[in-house]
């Protein structure tokens, strides 16, 4: 019974490691956060996102661990639709960018603290710090502040220091609160946001581009994803089968002991 126990032991431990594929969630702030409609599997998500990413996010941000042309690898994407779609922008000598170099930006630390009071992140990790949900509630939530430098606020990161670069296909969102009594103390706090100027896109049509914006950064903060998930199932399979085998076989040499 001991042998069996320590063999399901040998057998399981290593799938349970193989077949782990959870982001980590944040729990930052009082907001619970909604949930990404993510598929990492929809490549052509990803690579809608990747497209919005290099339009929308990399005049600040950087993904400087990541190559165009893996991205246009693992998105089947040619190296003519590459240039066309992703590559815009020139290095410190001039010369176009090339297929092969890291998402990095012209902005340097200093400039961003005298534009926004802070440094602008890297992206290339950022959604296995803050986790898809996070990230996903994030680019929805952003609400009008006239008290913030920028006029925004936002519901998930509070006094966040990036102005809403999405605004324009949003629309403006304002925040409405209520008080509620709790011990003879009152309290306020946000209760839901409104859209009062509607952007250029519908609510369902800017989840959708949320979504595929956020699938891209979890694909860009772990490339092997898709293949790691893939390549668990095989050995998950190899080792059912393999267990069988090494129970038969552990039956055959303790059938003259027992
Ligand atoms: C105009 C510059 C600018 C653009 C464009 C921009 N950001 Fe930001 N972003 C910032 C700044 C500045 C911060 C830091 C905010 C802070 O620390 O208060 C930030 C922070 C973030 C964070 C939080 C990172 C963390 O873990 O703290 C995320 C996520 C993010 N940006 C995503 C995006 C995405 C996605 C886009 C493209 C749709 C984008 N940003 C476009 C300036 C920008």
């Amino acid at each position: 019974m001991k042998k069996l126990v320590i063999t399901l032991l040998c057998v399981l431990l290593p799938t349970i490691a193989v077949a782990d594929i959870k982001v980590d969630y944040d729990s930052h702030g009082q907001m619970i956060s909604q949930e990404a409609p993510i598929d990492i599997f929809d490549r052509g998500s990803v690579k809608r996102g990747a497209k919005h990413f290099i339009d929308y996010c990399v005049s600040c941000h950087s993904a400087k661990f990541m190559r165009f042309n893996r991205i246009a690898k693992d998105t089947g994407m040619s190296d003519a639709e590459l240039r066309d779609s992703l590559i815009f922008t020139r290095d410190a000598k001039g010369k176009p960018t090339k297929t092969g170099d890291l998402i990095v930006v012209a902005m340097t630390d200093e400039y961003a603290i005298q534009a926004f009071g802070t440094r602008v992140p890297d992206l290339s990790l950022t959604a296995r710090a803050r986790g898809a949900d996070w990230m996903y509630t994030y680019l929805r939530t952003f609400y009008v502040d006239p008290y913030r430098p920028t006029g925004m606020n936002n519901a998930q990161f509070a006094d966040v220091a990036m102005p809403h670069v999405l605004q324009s296909l949003q629309g403006t969102q304002k925040a409405v609160y209520v008080t509620e009594e709790h011990d003879g103390v009152t309290v306020e706090h946000l209760d839901r946001l409104e859209m009062i100027q509607p952007g250029s896109m519908s609510e369902k049509e800017y989840d959708a581009f949320v979504t595929d914006l956020v699938n891209f950064m979890v694909y860009l903060a772990e490339p092997v994803q898709v293949e790691r998930v893939n390549m668990g199932w095989k050995v998950l399979l190899f080792i059912m089968i393999f267990f069988v085998f090494a129970y038969m076989l552990k039956k055959e040499y303790w059938r003259d002991v027992h």
